[in-house]
C-alpha cells in the first residue's frame, strides 16, 4: 500500500477531536529510520524546518528551501504508519499572499503525501489559513515565537509576558478561528499557554509553554541529545546519543589504528 492511500489512525480530524483528552504526543523528524521508531510512540510527526539548523547545519530555519522540506517529508512519510505527518512550510514559501501558500502547500501534499501543513503567524496569516482549509489542505498554525522571524524580531525570546499576552493570544485565537485544526505554542509564558489552551476549540500542541497545552512537541535532536550547539531551557533530554556516537566514532578510530578492526569474523575466506 503507498503512502498515498494507506488509511492512518491519526487524521487532522483525530488530532483536532483530541482537545482536552489525554496529551497528545508529537515529536519532528526528518529521515526514515528515526521516523520509524518516533511513528510507533506518536501522535503527529512534524518534518520541521528546524531540520536547516539540526540536520543541515544552517544558523538559523530561514534558509531552507520547499524543496528541502520535500525531500525530508517523502524520507518520513516512507516510514510513518500510524501517526500524522505534518510538513512545514518553509521561510518565503507562503507570506506573499493566500495563492503563493496553495501552490506550496499543495506541492508539499502531493510530492510527499503528507496529511497536512504547519505555518508561523498569526492574526497576519488568518486569511492564509482560511483559504487553505477551504480548499482541502488541512493547516496547523504556529504562533508565539516564530523562528521563521529572527531577523524581524532580533532573538529568540519568550513571547507574551505582561502586556503582549494579549497579542498572543489574539494571533492563536484568529488562527484557529481560521480554520487550523491545531495551534503549536513556541515558548510562551506558561500562564498565558494555559489560557490560551483554554480560549481556543481546537488542540495546542506546547513546546516551551505549559503541560496544561493538550499536546506536546520536542524537536527530536533536541530530546535525544543529538544536538549540542545550543540546549534549550525547555528541553527535557532523553538520551544522550551525541556523547554515545562520538564514543563509538572514537572507538573506532581507535581499533582501525591499531589494526583491530576489521578482525576475523569481519573479513573473506578465498572459499
Ligand atoms: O521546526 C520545528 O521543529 C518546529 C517545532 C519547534 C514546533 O516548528
Amino acid at each position: 500500500m503507498s503512502a498515498e492511500t494507506q488509511t492512518r489512525a491519526m487524521t487532522p480530524a483525530a488530532i483536532r477531536a483530541a482537545k482536552g483528552a489525554p496529551p497528545l504526543v508529537c515529536l519532528t523528524a526528518y529521515t526514515t529510520p528515526l521516523a520509524r521508531i518516533v511513528d510507533a510512540h506518536c501522535d503527529l510527526i512534524l518534518v520541521g524546518d528546524s531540520l536547516g539548523m539540526v540536520v543541515h547545519g544552517l544558523p538559523s530555519t530561514v534558509g531552507v528551501t520547499l524543496e528541502m522540506m520535500i525531500l525530508h517529508g517523502r524520507a518520513v512519510m516512507r516510514a510513518a504508519r500510524r501517526a500524522l505527518v505534518v510538513v512545514d512550510l518553509p521561510f518565503g514559501s507562503y507570506e506573499a499572499g493566500p495563492a503563493q501558500a496553495f501552490a506550496s502547500a499543495a506541492r508539499v501534499m502531493a510530492e510527499t503525501g503528507c496529511g497536512a501543513v504547519k505555518l508561523e503567524g498569526g492574526a497576519a496569516m488568518a486569511e492564509t489559513v482560511a483559504f487553505l482549509s477551504a480548499r482541502g489542505v488541512p493547516v496547523v498554525g504556529h504562533v508565539g515565537l516564530m523562528p521563521q522571524q529572527v531577523n524581524v524580531t532580533g532573538g529568540y525570546k519568550v513571547q507574551g509576558r505582561g502586556a503582549d499576552a494579549e497579542r498572543v493570544l489574539a494571533d492563536a485565537v484568529a488562527v484557529a478561528e481560521a480554520g487550523a485544526f491545531a495551534v503549536v505554542l513556541e515558548k510562551v509564558a506558561e500562564p498565558l499557554a494555559r489560557r490560551v489552551t483554554e480560549a481556543i476549540a481546537v488542540p495546542t500542541i506546547g513546546i516551551g509553554a505549559s503541560p496544561a497545552c493538550d499536546g506536546q512537541i520536542l524537536v527530536l535532536d533536541d530530546m535525544l541529545g543529538l544536538f549540542a550547539d545550543f540546549r534549550p531551557s525547555f528541553v527535557r533530554r532523553y538520551g544522550e546519543l551525541g556523547a554515545a556516537a562520538e564514543a563509538a566514532v572514537a572507538g573506532y578510530a581507535a581499533d582501525v589504528r591499531a589494526r583491530a578492526f576489521p578482525g576475523p569474523e569481519h573479513v573473506f575466506s578465498d572459499t
